[in-house]
């Protein structure tokens, strides 16, 4: 199940060392090493609800589910409830990162706080804690199952797939869009960031970048909002995201609006479209307006409907996207209308 580091996600913050000013650590260390650190399994800590023993005595490490470029997700038993739990904390090399340790935070909060709105695609949080060295975890259902960029990857692209994805991205889109309309950005859609179930239920994961929106969308007045949503723990002018999947304005340093995830998303369609991101992983080099190839210059079978839904969310001018993540939806539901009515 696991997936190697996702090396994309750009983390920005004051304080940072330079290094992750430009990209996260590539090299995730070893699984050995992973079991030597045993990161998830911390006998030191003392605030897993009474005590040091308290962490590692309900939980019990199996498996690294999957890892970014700050944090790291296995697959855990908590013996205390009898269920396999994803169990997501910050690697070691990052306590002492006030700023990242903030933003894990507020991923948190920002999980309860969608999770509240009952959506069936965003995951549960069961639990949450800091280890003995301030790092801070927590753990929600585990997904069984695969991302979308391992399901693209695995089964490659095909004519007769492409329905399916094409279901899964329009998920997706509609899920980014139960977000926004609670005020909450993504700010980091990807491939990696979509995991798709064994039975096809989609999950948008990894709101560790999410922040507030500008308001431009009506917000739910009576929704509790977490205290840390908008605390600025973003810096203006510096990028966020990845840089495959981000939009011109957010990887300039913009806020990025609901447009920017409406651009990350049309670069998901990209992807499965043609097997790869509408941008080069390096976009300091260049103009990050530039666009991107069609989709049809890379696979020709490609169906013209979809490039153009495609092509139209990464225009590089915000207002020339479609108005909403729905809006995209919709497109896709249009062609997927139409390919089963074929
Ligand atoms: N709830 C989950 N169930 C199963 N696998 C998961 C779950 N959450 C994350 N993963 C796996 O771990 C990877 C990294 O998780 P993510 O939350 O995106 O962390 P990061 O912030 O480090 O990118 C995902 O791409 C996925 O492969
Ligand atoms: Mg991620």
């Amino acid at each position: 199940m696991s997936e190697p580091p996702d090396p994309g996600t750009v983390h920005v913050a004051e304080g940072l060392p330079q290094v992750c000013r430009t990209r996260p650590p590539l090299a995730g260390p070893e699984p050995a090493e992973l079991h030597t650190a045993a990161p998830v399994l911390d006998p030191g800590d003392a605030s897993a609800g009474g005590g040091r023993r308290a962490f590692s005595e309900r939980y019990q490490f199996l498996e690294v589910l999957g890892e970014g470029g700050v944090s790291i997700v296995a697959l855990a038993l908590d013996k205390a409830v009898g269920r396999k739990v994803a169990l997501k904390e910050l690697k070691p090399a990052f306590a002492d990162h006030p700023a990242i340790r903030r933003r894990f935070a507020r991923e948190i909060e920002v999980n309860i706080y969608l999770e509240a709105l009952e959506h069936p695609g965003i995951l549960p949080v069961y639990d949450r804690g800091d280890h003995s060295d301030g790092r801070p975890w927590f753990t929600s259902r585990v997904v069984r199952g695969e991302t979308l960029g391992e399901t693209v990857r695995r089964e490659g692209i095909t004519r007769t797939g492409l329905a399916r994805l094409v279901a899964a991205v329009r998920e997706a889109c509609l899920l980014a869009d139960v977000a926004h309309r609670a005020g909450v950005l993504h700010r980091d859609l990807k491939p990696a960031n979509i995991m798709i179930s064994r039975t096809g239920a989609v999950y948008l994961i990894d709101w560790g970048l999410a922040g507030e929106d500008d308001l431009s969308v009506p917000c739910d007045p009576d929704a509790p909002r977490p205290a840390s949503l908008g605390g600025g723990l973003t810096e203006p002018g510096v990028a966020i995201g990845t840089a495959a999947y981000a939009s011109p304005e957010q990887w300039l340093g913009g806020g990025g609006g609901v447009a920017g995830d409406v651009f990350s998303l049309g670069g998901i369609l990209y992807f499965v479209l043609t097997g790869r991101p509408p941008f080069p992983q390096d976009r300091r080099r260049g103009d990050p307006g530039a666009a991107a190839p069609p989709p049809r210059a890379i696979n020709p079978d490609a169906p013209p409907a979809l490039e153009a839904a495609c092509l139209q969310a990464i225009r590089a001018d915000p207002t020339a996207r479609p108005s909403s993540a729905a809006e995209l939806a919709d497109a896709l539901r249009r062609w997927l209308d139409a390919e089963r009515g074929a």
